[in-house]
Protein backbone atom coordinates (compact mmCIF):
# COMPACT_ATOMS: atom_id res chain seq x y z
CA UNK A 1 0.00 0.00 0.00
CA UNK A 2 3.16 2.15 -0.21
CA UNK A 3 3.18 2.97 -3.70
CA UNK A 4 2.29 6.29 -4.81
CA UNK A 5 -0.62 5.49 -6.92
CA UNK A 6 -3.11 2.94 -5.20
CA UNK A 7 -3.94 0.52 -8.31
CA UNK A 8 -6.74 -1.65 -7.74
CA UNK A 9 -5.19 -4.60 -9.85
CA UNK A 10 -1.71 -5.35 -11.38
CA UNK A 11 -0.76 -8.57 -8.72
CA UNK A 12 -0.23 -10.48 -12.04
CA UNK A 13 1.40 -7.74 -13.96
CA UNK A 14 5.69 -7.13 -14.30
CA UNK A 15 5.46 -3.72 -16.10
CA UNK A 16 3.26 -0.30 -15.25
CA UNK A 17 0.90 0.51 -18.42
CA UNK A 18 1.93 3.15 -21.11
CA UNK A 19 1.81 6.62 -19.84
CA UNK A 20 -0.39 6.91 -23.13
CA UNK A 21 -2.50 4.28 -22.34
CA UNK A 22 -2.89 5.80 -18.93
CA UNK A 23 -4.37 8.91 -19.94
CA UNK A 24 -6.62 7.78 -22.23
CA UNK A 25 -7.41 5.20 -19.49
CA UNK A 26 -8.21 7.66 -16.30
CA UNK A 27 -11.06 8.65 -15.38
CA UNK A 28 -10.89 10.34 -12.12
CA UNK A 29 -11.14 13.87 -13.85
CA UNK A 30 -14.42 12.88 -15.12
CA UNK A 31 -16.11 10.20 -12.57
CA UNK A 32 -15.16 12.84 -9.16
CA UNK A 33 -18.55 13.71 -9.77
CA UNK A 34 -19.68 10.55 -8.62
CA UNK A 35 -18.10 10.79 -5.47
CA UNK A 36 -21.11 10.80 -2.71
CA UNK A 37 -22.93 8.24 -5.00
CA UNK A 38 -19.68 5.80 -4.69
CA UNK A 39 -19.21 6.41 -1.02
CA UNK A 40 -23.24 6.07 -0.52
CA UNK A 41 -22.54 2.55 -2.30
CA UNK A 42 -19.73 1.58 -0.24
CA UNK A 43 -21.91 2.48 2.63
CA UNK A 44 -24.71 0.05 1.29
CA UNK A 45 -22.33 -2.84 0.39
CA UNK A 46 -20.20 -2.37 3.81
CA UNK A 47 -23.75 -3.00 5.85
CA UNK A 48 -24.69 -5.54 3.56
CA UNK A 49 -21.60 -7.62 3.85
CA UNK A 50 -21.79 -7.07 7.59
CA UNK A 51 -25.18 -7.52 7.69
CA UNK A 52 -25.34 -11.12 6.03
CA UNK A 53 -22.31 -12.11 8.31
CA UNK A 54 -19.33 -11.32 5.43
CA UNK A 55 -17.75 -8.40 7.89
CA UNK A 56 -16.93 -7.82 11.58
CA UNK A 57 -17.96 -5.91 13.33
CA UNK A 58 -14.81 -3.93 13.90
CA UNK A 59 -14.05 -4.10 9.99
CA UNK A 60 -17.64 -2.59 9.49
CA UNK A 61 -16.93 0.33 12.35
CA UNK A 62 -13.92 0.98 10.79
CA UNK A 63 -15.06 1.17 7.09
CA UNK A 64 -17.91 3.00 8.13
CA UNK A 65 -15.91 5.71 10.15
CA UNK A 66 -13.84 6.37 7.96
CA UNK A 67 -16.21 6.65 4.60
CA UNK A 68 -17.23 9.17 6.48
CA UNK A 69 -13.97 10.82 7.16
CA UNK A 70 -13.49 9.90 2.91
CA UNK A 71 -16.29 11.75 1.88
CA UNK A 72 -15.74 15.40 4.18
CA UNK A 73 -12.29 15.37 3.06
CA UNK A 74 -13.04 14.75 -1.11
CA UNK A 75 -15.84 17.61 -0.46
CA UNK A 76 -13.44 20.43 0.88
CA UNK A 77 -10.90 19.89 -1.56
CA UNK A 78 -13.01 19.91 -4.08
CA UNK A 79 -14.27 22.99 -3.12
CA UNK A 80 -11.07 24.09 -2.60
CA UNK A 81 -9.36 23.36 -5.90
CA UNK A 82 -12.10 22.62 -8.01
CA UNK A 83 -10.75 19.09 -8.63
CA UNK A 84 -9.02 16.42 -6.84
CA UNK A 85 -4.94 16.07 -7.51
CA UNK A 86 -5.19 11.96 -6.73
CA UNK A 87 -2.73 10.30 -8.89
CA UNK A 88 -5.57 7.19 -9.09
CA UNK A 89 -7.30 5.98 -12.23
CA UNK A 90 -10.65 6.94 -10.99
CA UNK A 91 -13.07 7.43 -8.08
CA UNK A 92 -13.23 3.92 -7.04
CA UNK A 93 -9.43 3.65 -6.50
CA UNK A 94 -9.31 7.27 -4.78
CA UNK A 95 -12.09 6.07 -2.13
CA UNK A 96 -10.35 2.97 -1.44
CA UNK A 97 -6.93 4.55 -0.98
CA UNK A 98 -8.35 7.28 1.37
CA UNK A 99 -10.47 4.48 3.10
CA UNK A 100 -6.78 2.75 3.61
CA UNK A 101 -5.36 6.02 5.26
CA UNK A 102 -8.01 6.15 7.35
CA UNK A 103 -9.50 2.51 8.15
CA UNK A 104 -6.24 0.79 7.87
CA UNK A 105 -7.03 -3.11 6.45
CA UNK A 106 -10.17 -3.21 7.17
CA UNK A 107 -10.45 -1.12 4.29
CA UNK A 108 -9.05 -4.12 2.39
CA UNK A 109 -12.30 -5.94 3.07
CA UNK A 110 -14.67 -3.69 1.39
CA UNK A 111 -14.46 -4.55 -2.19
CA UNK A 112 -15.39 -8.43 -0.70
CA UNK A 113 -17.10 -9.97 -3.97
CA UNK A 114 -17.81 -6.60 -5.47
CA UNK A 115 -16.60 -5.46 -8.95
CA UNK A 116 -15.96 -1.49 -10.42
CA UNK A 117 -18.51 -3.32 -13.19
CA UNK A 118 -21.43 -3.37 -10.71
CA UNK A 119 -20.29 -0.24 -8.45
CA UNK A 120 -19.96 1.89 -11.52
CA UNK A 121 -23.09 1.26 -12.94
CA UNK A 122 -24.44 1.73 -9.17
CA UNK A 123 -22.98 5.10 -8.86
CA UNK A 124 -24.42 6.40 -12.14
CA UNK A 125 -28.10 5.16 -11.45
CA UNK A 126 -27.93 6.71 -8.15
CA UNK A 127 -27.00 9.84 -9.26
CA UNK A 128 -29.14 10.09 -12.47
CA UNK A 129 -32.36 9.29 -9.47
CA UNK A 130 -31.22 12.35 -8.04
CA UNK A 131 -30.22 14.29 -11.09
CA UNK A 132 -33.62 13.82 -12.61
CA UNK A 133 -35.64 15.30 -10.42
CA UNK A 134 -33.30 18.31 -10.40
CA UNK A 135 -34.04 18.27 -14.14
CA UNK A 136 -37.59 17.85 -13.18
CA UNK A 137 -37.42 21.24 -10.74
CA UNK A 138 -36.02 23.37 -13.20
CA UNK A 139 -38.67 22.12 -15.96
CA UNK A 140 -40.79 23.02 -14.02
CA UNK A 141 -39.69 26.61 -13.24
CA UNK A 142 -39.69 27.27 -16.95
CA UNK A 143 -43.73 25.77 -17.49
CA UNK A 144 -44.58 28.23 -13.94
CA UNK A 145 -43.07 31.53 -16.00
CA UNK A 146 -44.74 30.14 -19.45
CA UNK A 147 -48.08 29.56 -17.36
CA UNK A 148 -48.03 33.35 -15.84
CA UNK A 149 -47.41 35.17 -18.75
CA UNK A 150 -49.77 33.16 -21.07
CA UNK A 151 -52.53 34.29 -17.55
CA UNK A 152 -51.32 37.79 -17.76
CA UNK A 153 -51.26 38.26 -21.26
CA UNK A 154 -54.34 36.51 -22.92
CA UNK A 155 -56.03 39.29 -24.38
CA UNK A 156 -52.74 39.76 -26.89
CA UNK A 157 -53.36 38.52 -30.20
CA UNK A 158 -50.57 38.03 -32.33
CA UNK A 159 -50.33 36.70 -36.09
CA UNK A 160 -50.00 32.88 -36.15
CA UNK A 161 -47.99 31.35 -38.77
CA UNK A 162 -47.37 28.34 -40.94
CA UNK A 163 -44.85 28.04 -43.41
CA UNK A 164 -43.62 31.35 -42.18
CA UNK A 165 -45.95 32.83 -43.82
CA UNK A 166 -48.82 34.74 -41.71
CA UNK A 167 -51.66 32.75 -41.24
CA UNK A 168 -54.50 33.48 -38.87
CA UNK A 169 -55.00 35.67 -35.78
CA UNK A 170 -54.08 33.19 -32.61
CA UNK A 171 -54.12 34.35 -28.76
CA UNK A 172 -50.22 34.84 -27.57
CA UNK A 173 -51.17 32.98 -24.56
CA UNK A 174 -52.29 30.13 -26.90
CA UNK A 175 -48.65 30.25 -28.87
CA UNK A 176 -47.24 29.93 -25.45
CA UNK A 177 -49.40 26.91 -24.32
CA UNK A 178 -48.41 24.99 -27.84
CA UNK A 179 -44.88 24.80 -26.38
CA UNK A 180 -46.28 24.24 -22.56
CA UNK A 181 -48.17 21.23 -24.06
CA UNK A 182 -44.74 19.67 -25.25
CA UNK A 183 -42.78 20.54 -21.96
CA UNK A 184 -45.60 18.68 -19.39
CA UNK A 185 -45.19 15.43 -22.39
CA UNK A 186 -41.12 15.73 -21.24
CA UNK A 187 -41.98 16.08 -17.69
CA UNK A 188 -44.30 12.73 -18.55
CA UNK A 189 -41.51 11.27 -20.36
CA UNK A 190 -38.58 12.13 -17.24
CA UNK A 191 -40.92 10.39 -14.69
CA UNK A 192 -41.53 7.56 -16.76
CA UNK A 193 -37.42 6.44 -17.08
CA UNK A 194 -37.19 6.82 -12.96
CA UNK A 195 -38.54 3.13 -13.19
CA UNK A 196 -36.29 1.41 -15.06
CA UNK A 197 -33.52 3.65 -13.85
CA UNK A 198 -34.38 2.38 -9.43
CA UNK A 199 -33.07 -0.97 -10.28
CA UNK A 200 -30.14 -1.64 -8.29
CA UNK A 201 -26.74 -3.54 -10.03
CA UNK A 202 -24.92 -3.84 -6.93
CA UNK A 203 -23.91 -7.67 -6.23
CA UNK A 204 -23.88 -8.59 -9.84
CA UNK A 205 -20.30 -8.97 -9.17
CA UNK A 206 -18.05 -8.32 -12.69
CA UNK A 207 -20.57 -10.28 -14.68
CA UNK A 208 -21.86 -13.66 -12.91
CA UNK A 209 -23.42 -12.23 -9.81
CA UNK A 210 -22.71 -13.05 -5.82
CA UNK A 211 -20.74 -15.25 -4.79
CA UNK A 212 -21.51 -14.99 -1.08
CA UNK A 213 -24.70 -15.12 0.36
CA UNK A 214 -26.40 -11.42 0.73
CA UNK A 215 -29.88 -10.09 0.20
CA UNK A 216 -29.62 -7.85 -2.99
CA UNK A 217 -33.03 -7.00 -1.66
CA UNK A 218 -32.32 -5.31 1.17
CA UNK A 219 -29.09 -3.79 0.10
CA UNK A 220 -30.98 -2.34 -2.87
CA UNK A 221 -33.97 -0.61 0.00
CA UNK A 222 -30.79 0.71 1.79
CA UNK A 223 -29.52 2.48 -0.91
CA UNK A 224 -33.61 4.12 -1.96
CA UNK A 225 -33.79 2.24 -5.23
CA UNK A 226 -37.33 0.60 -6.04
CA UNK A 227 -35.91 -3.24 -6.96
CA UNK A 228 -32.90 -5.08 -8.07
CA UNK A 229 -31.80 -5.84 -11.56
CA UNK A 230 -33.09 -9.62 -12.27
CA UNK A 231 -30.17 -10.55 -13.91
CA UNK A 232 -26.07 -9.75 -13.33
CA UNK A 233 -24.92 -9.74 -17.00
CA UNK A 234 -27.60 -7.10 -18.22
CA UNK A 235 -26.50 -5.46 -14.57
CA UNK A 236 -22.89 -4.92 -15.73
CA UNK A 237 -23.74 -4.27 -19.33
CA UNK A 238 -26.83 -2.32 -20.10
CA UNK A 239 -26.42 1.45 -20.46
CA UNK A 240 -29.92 1.62 -21.95
CA UNK A 241 -31.32 4.28 -18.93
CA UNK A 242 -28.30 6.46 -20.16
CA UNK A 243 -29.76 6.07 -23.83
CA UNK A 244 -32.99 6.89 -22.73
CA UNK A 245 -31.87 10.22 -20.90
CA UNK A 246 -29.87 11.29 -23.95
CA UNK A 247 -32.89 10.59 -26.19
CA UNK A 248 -34.72 12.50 -23.86
CA UNK A 249 -32.77 15.36 -23.38
CA UNK A 250 -32.19 15.56 -27.14
CA UNK A 251 -36.11 15.81 -27.69
CA UNK A 252 -36.54 18.45 -24.73
CA UNK A 253 -33.17 20.27 -26.37
CA UNK A 254 -35.30 20.47 -29.70
CA UNK A 255 -38.60 22.04 -28.11
CA UNK A 256 -36.35 24.39 -26.28
CA UNK A 257 -34.62 25.23 -29.71
CA UNK A 258 -37.78 25.45 -31.26
CA UNK A 259 -39.26 28.10 -29.15
CA UNK A 260 -35.92 29.74 -29.14
CA UNK A 261 -36.04 29.90 -32.71
CA UNK A 262 -39.81 31.62 -32.48
CA UNK A 263 -38.72 33.95 -29.91
CA UNK A 264 -35.58 35.39 -31.63
CA UNK A 265 -37.58 36.11 -34.70
CA UNK A 266 -40.32 37.68 -32.84
CA UNK A 267 -37.59 39.35 -31.33
CA UNK A 268 -36.02 40.85 -34.28
CA UNK A 269 -36.56 44.34 -35.37
CA UNK A 270 -38.93 43.11 -38.82
CA UNK A 271 -41.62 41.47 -36.28
CA UNK A 272 -40.65 43.52 -33.33
CA UNK A 273 -42.91 41.72 -31.01
CA UNK A 274 -40.85 40.92 -28.51
CA UNK A 275 -38.01 42.32 -27.14
CA UNK A 276 -35.40 41.01 -24.37
CA UNK A 277 -33.80 42.20 -21.22
CA UNK A 278 -29.88 43.40 -20.86
CA UNK A 279 -29.76 40.30 -18.62
CA UNK A 280 -30.48 38.52 -21.12
CA UNK A 281 -28.69 39.98 -24.10
CA UNK A 282 -25.30 40.73 -25.38
CA UNK A 283 -23.78 43.35 -27.48
CA UNK A 284 -21.62 43.50 -30.68
CA UNK A 285 -17.93 44.28 -30.36
CA UNK A 286 -17.92 46.46 -33.66
CA UNK A 287 -21.81 47.71 -33.67
CA UNK A 288 -22.92 49.84 -31.00
CA UNK A 289 -26.39 49.16 -31.51
CA UNK A 290 -26.62 45.80 -31.26
CA UNK A 291 -28.56 43.71 -29.55
CA UNK A 292 -28.35 39.93 -29.38
CA UNK A 293 -30.09 36.91 -28.22
CA UNK A 294 -27.19 35.40 -27.07
CA UNK A 295 -29.06 33.08 -24.58
CA UNK A 296 -31.91 31.96 -27.23
CA UNK A 297 -29.15 31.11 -29.60
CA UNK A 298 -27.23 29.21 -27.39
CA UNK A 299 -30.19 27.09 -26.24
CA UNK A 300 -30.68 26.39 -29.98
CA UNK A 301 -27.20 25.60 -30.55
CA UNK A 302 -26.99 23.31 -27.70
CA UNK A 303 -30.22 21.13 -29.21
CA UNK A 304 -27.53 20.18 -31.46
CA UNK A 305 -25.03 19.09 -29.36
CA UNK A 306 -27.37 17.21 -27.11
CA UNK A 307 -28.43 15.29 -30.34
CA UNK A 308 -25.30 14.54 -30.90
CA UNK A 309 -25.16 13.08 -27.08
CA UNK A 310 -27.51 11.09 -28.27
CA UNK A 311 -26.22 9.74 -31.12
CA UNK A 312 -22.86 9.10 -29.68
CA UNK A 313 -23.88 7.07 -26.74
CA UNK A 314 -26.04 4.84 -29.43
CA UNK A 315 -22.59 4.61 -31.61
CA UNK A 316 -21.10 3.33 -28.37
CA UNK A 317 -23.24 0.75 -27.67
CA UNK A 318 -23.81 -0.24 -30.97
CA UNK A 319 -22.11 -4.07 -31.71
CA UNK A 320 -20.58 -4.37 -28.29
CA UNK A 321 -20.11 -8.11 -27.02
CA UNK A 322 -22.14 -8.64 -24.04
CA UNK A 323 -21.73 -7.46 -20.15
CA UNK A 324 -18.98 -4.96 -19.84
CA UNK A 325 -16.36 -3.39 -22.03
CA UNK A 326 -14.28 -0.80 -21.40
CA UNK A 327 -16.03 1.04 -24.08
CA UNK A 328 -18.22 1.39 -21.24
CA UNK A 329 -16.60 4.19 -19.43
CA UNK A 330 -17.52 7.14 -22.10
CA UNK A 331 -21.04 7.10 -20.92
CA UNK A 332 -20.59 9.53 -17.75
CA UNK A 333 -18.51 12.25 -20.36
CA UNK A 334 -21.83 12.46 -22.58
CA UNK A 335 -24.06 11.99 -19.96
CA UNK A 336 -23.05 15.01 -17.40
CA UNK A 337 -22.35 17.16 -20.07
CA UNK A 338 -25.81 16.90 -21.97
CA UNK A 339 -27.14 17.27 -18.49
CA UNK A 340 -25.56 20.53 -17.09
CA UNK A 341 -25.89 21.89 -20.83
CA UNK A 342 -29.70 21.00 -21.05
CA UNK A 343 -29.97 22.55 -17.65
CA UNK A 344 -28.48 25.57 -18.17
CA UNK A 345 -30.80 26.00 -21.00
CA UNK A 346 -33.81 25.43 -19.09
CA UNK A 347 -32.67 28.06 -16.49
CA UNK A 348 -31.74 30.38 -19.69
CA UNK A 349 -34.97 30.10 -21.54
CA UNK A 350 -37.02 30.60 -18.76
CA UNK A 351 -34.83 33.68 -17.59
CA UNK A 352 -35.38 34.91 -21.36
CA UNK A 353 -39.00 34.47 -21.09
CA UNK A 354 -39.81 35.64 -17.67
CA UNK A 355 -38.28 38.93 -18.10
CA UNK A 356 -38.92 39.52 -21.77
CA UNK A 357 -41.81 42.41 -22.67
CA UNK A 358 -44.31 41.85 -25.52
CA UNK A 359 -45.32 44.58 -27.62
CA UNK A 360 -48.77 43.91 -27.87
CA UNK A 361 -49.42 47.01 -30.42
CA UNK A 362 -46.78 45.86 -32.93
CA UNK A 363 -48.45 42.58 -32.34
CA UNK A 364 -51.55 44.25 -33.98
CA UNK A 365 -49.78 46.35 -36.58
CA UNK A 366 -48.52 42.84 -37.80
CA UNK A 367 -51.92 41.66 -38.60
CA UNK A 368 -53.22 42.45 -41.81
CA UNK A 369 -56.98 41.69 -43.45
CA UNK A 370 -55.79 39.12 -45.39
CA UNK A 371 -55.41 37.06 -42.74
CA UNK A 372 -58.97 36.83 -42.29
CA UNK A 373 -59.89 35.15 -45.66
CA UNK A 374 -60.31 31.94 -43.92
CA UNK A 375 -63.68 34.15 -41.43
CA UNK A 376 -64.72 35.27 -45.31
CA UNK A 377 -65.09 31.95 -45.94
CA UNK A 378 -66.86 30.54 -42.46
CA UNK A 379 -68.84 33.44 -43.21
CA UNK A 380 -70.43 31.85 -46.81
CA UNK A 381 -70.32 28.54 -45.01
CA UNK A 382 -72.72 30.07 -42.16
CA UNK A 383 -74.96 31.15 -44.75
CA UNK A 384 -75.51 27.42 -46.75
CA UNK A 385 -72.20 27.51 -49.48
CA UNK A 386 -70.08 24.39 -49.59
CA UNK A 387 -66.94 25.22 -48.06
CA UNK A 388 -65.09 24.14 -51.07
CA UNK A 389 -67.08 26.87 -52.93
CA UNK A 390 -66.13 29.48 -50.34
CA UNK A 391 -62.99 28.82 -50.50
CA UNK A 392 -63.16 29.80 -54.36
CA UNK A 393 -65.08 32.86 -53.97
CA UNK A 394 -62.78 34.26 -51.37
CA UNK A 395 -59.78 33.74 -53.44
CA UNK A 396 -61.59 35.55 -56.24
CA UNK A 397 -62.21 38.01 -54.20
CA UNK A 398 -58.15 38.40 -52.95
CA UNK A 399 -57.53 38.36 -56.52
CA UNK A 400 -59.39 41.25 -57.09
CA UNK A 401 -57.81 43.23 -54.44
CA UNK A 402 -54.32 42.84 -55.43
CA UNK A 403 -55.29 44.12 -58.73
CA UNK A 404 -56.89 46.63 -57.31
CA UNK A 405 -54.13 47.90 -55.32
CA UNK A 406 -56.18 47.47 -51.66
CA UNK A 407 -56.55 44.80 -49.13
CA UNK A 408 -59.55 42.55 -48.32
CA UNK A 409 -61.45 44.87 -45.76
CA UNK A 410 -61.10 48.01 -48.35
CA UNK A 411 -62.38 45.96 -51.34
CA UNK A 412 -65.63 47.32 -52.28
CA UNK A 413 -69.23 45.97 -51.33
CA UNK A 414 -70.26 45.70 -54.91
CA UNK A 415 -67.22 43.78 -55.79
CA UNK A 416 -68.03 41.19 -53.05
CA UNK A 417 -71.26 41.32 -54.35
CA UNK A 418 -70.83 40.75 -57.91
CA UNK A 419 -68.53 37.53 -56.80
CA UNK A 420 -71.14 35.79 -54.57
CA UNK A 421 -74.46 37.77 -53.62
CA UNK A 422 -73.79 35.22 -50.01
CA UNK A 423 -71.27 37.72 -48.53
CA UNK A 424 -74.21 39.63 -47.69
CA UNK A 425 -74.39 43.53 -46.85
CA UNK A 426 -71.59 46.03 -46.25
CA UNK A 427 -72.44 45.68 -42.21
CA UNK A 428 -72.05 42.04 -42.14
CA UNK A 429 -68.76 42.12 -44.28
CA UNK A 430 -67.43 44.66 -42.43
CA UNK A 431 -68.23 42.50 -39.44
CA UNK A 432 -65.58 39.75 -40.09
CA UNK A 433 -63.00 42.46 -39.95
CA UNK A 434 -62.07 42.11 -36.08
CA UNK A 435 -59.33 40.65 -34.45
CA UNK A 436 -61.11 39.68 -31.51
CA UNK A 437 -64.24 38.39 -33.23
CA UNK A 438 -61.93 36.37 -35.72
CA UNK A 439 -60.16 34.03 -31.98
CA UNK A 440 -63.38 34.06 -30.46
CA UNK A 441 -64.79 31.82 -33.27
CA UNK A 442 -62.26 29.24 -31.84
CA UNK A 443 -64.09 28.01 -28.79
CA UNK A 444 -63.75 24.02 -28.86
CA UNK A 445 -61.63 22.61 -27.14
CA UNK A 446 -57.59 22.98 -28.13
CA UNK A 447 -59.07 26.63 -29.72
CA UNK A 448 -57.86 29.82 -29.37
CA UNK A 449 -60.46 31.66 -27.99
CA UNK A 450 -60.61 32.81 -24.55
CA UNK A 451 -62.82 30.33 -22.82
CA UNK A 452 -60.75 27.78 -24.64
CA UNK A 453 -57.22 28.99 -23.59
CA UNK A 454 -58.74 29.50 -19.83
CA UNK A 455 -59.61 25.83 -20.00
CA UNK A 456 -55.73 25.22 -20.81
CA UNK A 457 -54.62 27.42 -18.58
CA UNK A 458 -57.05 26.00 -15.49
CA UNK A 459 -55.85 22.51 -16.49
CA UNK A 460 -52.11 23.58 -15.94
CA UNK A 461 -52.44 25.77 -12.79
CA UNK A 462 -54.05 22.71 -11.19
CA UNK A 463 -51.08 20.43 -12.93
CA UNK A 464 -48.85 22.90 -11.30
CA UNK A 465 -50.41 22.42 -8.01
CA UNK A 466 -50.58 18.79 -7.49
CA UNK A 467 -47.68 16.99 -9.75
CA UNK A 468 -44.83 16.03 -7.85
CA UNK A 469 -41.64 14.20 -8.37
CA UNK A 470 -42.55 10.33 -8.17
CA UNK A 471 -41.36 9.06 -4.80
CA UNK A 472 -40.01 5.83 -4.36
CA UNK A 473 -42.78 2.59 -4.63
N1 LIG B 1 -14.19 3.56 -14.81
C1 LIG B 1 -14.86 2.37 -15.22
C2 LIG B 1 -16.18 2.74 -15.91
O1 LIG B 1 -16.68 3.76 -15.62
C3 LIG B 1 -15.17 1.53 -14.06
C4 LIG B 1 -15.34 0.10 -14.38
C5 LIG B 1 -14.03 -0.51 -14.68
N2 LIG B 1 -14.15 -1.90 -14.88
C6 LIG B 1 -13.17 -2.62 -15.38
N3 LIG B 1 -13.39 -3.87 -15.53
N4 LIG B 1 -12.04 -2.09 -15.75
O2 LIG B 1 -16.72 2.05 -16.73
Amino acid sequence: MSSERYQLWGGCFEEEPSSVLRRLNDSLPIDCRLFREDIRGSQGWAHELHRSGHLSDDDYNAIEYGLRKVEKEIEEELIKNGKLNDSEEDIHSVVERRLYNHAGDSALRLHTARSRNDQSATDVRLWMLNSLEKLYITLKELIKVLVNRAENEINIIIPGYTHLQRAQPVRWSHFLLSYLWLFRDDVMRLEEQRTRLSRCPLGSGAIAGCALSIDRNELAKQLGFDDVTANSMFAVGSRDYIVEFLNWSSLCGSHLSRLAEDLIIYGSREFGIVSFSDQFSTGSSLMPQKRNPDGLELVRGTAGLLLGDSVAINCVLKGLPSTYNKDLQADKEILFRSYDKLLDCLKVTAGTIATMEVNSERALLSLEPGMLATDLAHLLVRRGVPFRRAHNYVGVALRRATTLGVNLQQLPHHEYAAICPDFGTEDDLQTVFSWETSVEQYTSTGGTAKSAVEQQLTLFKSWIQNHSWPRRT
